[in-house]
């Protein structure tokens, strides 16, 4: 079932939980979560970067895809389907193509022109009850070819933003996407309960969910994270399988050339890290 994830999120935030936003890049990586989140009955949320909507032939190749293996593989948990940092024009085209949940990442525009362009996304994805997320406070790391520094976010800003009628928030507190480099001060805590006073109920989002260490993740999400995204890790674990089996010489005695044989070893690696990160966040068995 394609579903808004508003209402996963709402649960989670009073249940103390969060679901994980895991990143699509192509069928296995997304049959990959979606059989975890129907083995573990986990919600879970399917992030789609513009770069890797574009890489997967579209956005409605994606929602044809992803639409197609919830029916057939029978995934009988909620699943989202969500755009991951869209621009203005990515998230308009997101919602016409029928995606259920999209980002509009407006946190490098003035605090005027994210509050002008993200009143017009909720309107417009309200007409289709699709959820919203919005970021204050640019996220550090690199964003699909797009590298920022990373700041933490006012929280006065983030409740001019909340107040709009958004559905989840992103609020940067030292995170950043990617590796977190060795002196890396860790999330800032300060900031989170600020934010978390400040905008209430929000279900709140951590981006950067890679590397974080656990007893973080667990602290933030008694503050109010909601929704946790992972990438990197996905793509570390897909990549080390399947260099594991090419450097075995697997693909060399013949049946490495059938991409089924030579990814399966990726597939499995996604599994496992996805049905971790569930258990870390607690969301398994609240489906
Ligand atoms: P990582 O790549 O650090 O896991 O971050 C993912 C993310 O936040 C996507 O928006």
């Amino acid at each position: 079932m394609l579903v808004s994830a508003k209402e996963m999120l709402i649960k989670a935030k009073e249940g103390k939980y969060a679901v994980g936003q895991f990143n699509i890049n192509n069928l296995e990586w997304t049959k990959a979560v979606l059989i975890t989140a129907k083995e573990n009955h986990s919600p879970v949320i399917l992030g789609v970067s513009e770069g890797a909507g574009k890489y997967m032939g579209g956005y409605k190749t994606v929602v044809a895809m992803v639409k197609g293996l919830i029916d057939e593989l029978n995934i009988d948990v909620p699943v989202a389907l969500h755009l991951d940092h869209g621009s203005y024009e990515g998230a308009l085209k997101t919602i016409e193509a029928g995606f259920s949940s999209v980002m509009f990442d407006g946190s490098h525009y003035s605090i005027e022109e994210n509050i002008a362009k993200t009143k017009e996304i909720i309107r417009i994805a309200g007409e289709k009850e699709i959820s919203v997320e919005a970021e204050v406070g640019s996220i550090g790391g690199e964003e699909d070819g797009v590298v920022g520094a990373g700041e933490v976010a006012d929280p006065a800003e983030c409740k001019l933003i909340a107040d709009l009628g958004v559905d989840m928030l992103a609020a940067g507190i030292g995170n950043i996407h990617g590796k977190y480099p060795s002196n890396w001060k860790g999330l800032d805590f300060d900031a989170l309960t600020a934010i978390k006073e400040a905008t209430v109920n929000m279900p709140l989002v951590l981006h950067g969910g890679t590397g974080i260490p656990e007893d973080m993740i667990k602290r933030a999400i008694s503050l109010g994270v909601a929704k946790i995204n992972v990438n990197t890790e996905c793509q570390l674990s897909f990549a080390a399988a399947t260099r594991k089996y090419i450097e075995a010489g697997k693909d060399l005695e013949g049946k490495g050339f059938d991409p089924r044989k030579l990814l399966a070893p990726g597939f499995e690696a996604i599994k496992t890290t996805v049905k971790e990160k569930m258990e870390l966040f607690g969301s398994a068995n609240k489906a």
